[in-house]
């Protein structure tokens, strides 16, 4: 019998990259398999938790019993997370957000020019969703994720402040990108919590377990 941790509690997730377009055929994106942001949706849902999972474009199925809503860019997946927050008991940010836009996305596919000068793009800031719904008054048990690629103890401790969350969730960037495996390190107002490097479901099981611990 499998213990229960979350029953009757909304968790929120995002997943996945997200994909900021140039023109009508480009995109500007990154490297988000959406593996961890799956494997923390299914393991949650396993906790008993009724879950909402917001992922940008990934090749991977929802996990069973997960209902997913599907977004592109970064303003998406805001709204969509917005929407859904102010009900959620737990919101848990794994989606690799990208950071910038472009500003005016050209309505027709941008040629090359006959001079060989490339193409100007202008960028502009993309919403933070974990600081916003980390910023609502009675809103979610917040979780962040962290990819570092150099003094992550640091980087992460710091992120944790920054955002005004209660755990944050490093791991090396270089480590995780895609792959299969990940060692997590749990950032809380009591320090750090090293996990053993393992599957991504061994390791969403065992954050979920601590999450539930963590609720009021
Ligand atoms: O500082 P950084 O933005 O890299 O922090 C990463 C954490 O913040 C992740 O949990 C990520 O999902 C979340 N995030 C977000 N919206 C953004 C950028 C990051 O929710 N625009």
């Amino acid at each position: 019998l499998q213990p229960k941790p979350l029953r009757g509690r909304r968790v929120l997730i995002t997943a996945g990259p997200t994909s900021e377009p140039i023109d009508p055929v480009r995109v500007l994106t990154n490297l988000s398999s959406g593996k961890m942001g799956y494997a923390v949706a299914r393991a949650a849902a396993e906790a008993g938790a009724d879950v909402t999972l917001v992922s940008g474009p990934t090749a991977l199925p929802a996990p069973r019993g997960v209902r997913r809503v599907d977004v592109a860019t970064a303003q998406q997946m805001y709204d969509a997370v917005m929407a859904d927050a102010p009900r959620a008991d737990v919101f848990v940010a794994v989606a690799a957000v990208a950071d910038w836009r472009i500003k005016t996305v050209s309505a027709e596919k941008i040629k090359k020019t006959a001079s060989g000068m490339p193409p100007a793009l202008d960028f502009v800031e993309n919403p933070d969703i974990l600081a916003a719904v980390a910023r609502l008054p009675g809103g979610p048990y917040c979780v962040g994720f962290a990819a570092e690629t150099e003094q992550l103890e640091r980087h992460a401790m710091a992120k944790r402040e920054r955002k005004g969350i209660p755990l944050l969730v490093a791991n090396r960037a270089q480590d995780a990108l895609g792959a299969d495996d990940t060692t997590l390190i749990l950032f809380d107002a009591d320090g750090m919590h090293p996990l053993a490097r393992q599957p991504k479901l061994a390791a969403a099981r065992e954050l979920v377990a601590q999450i539930a611990r963590r609720l009021p």
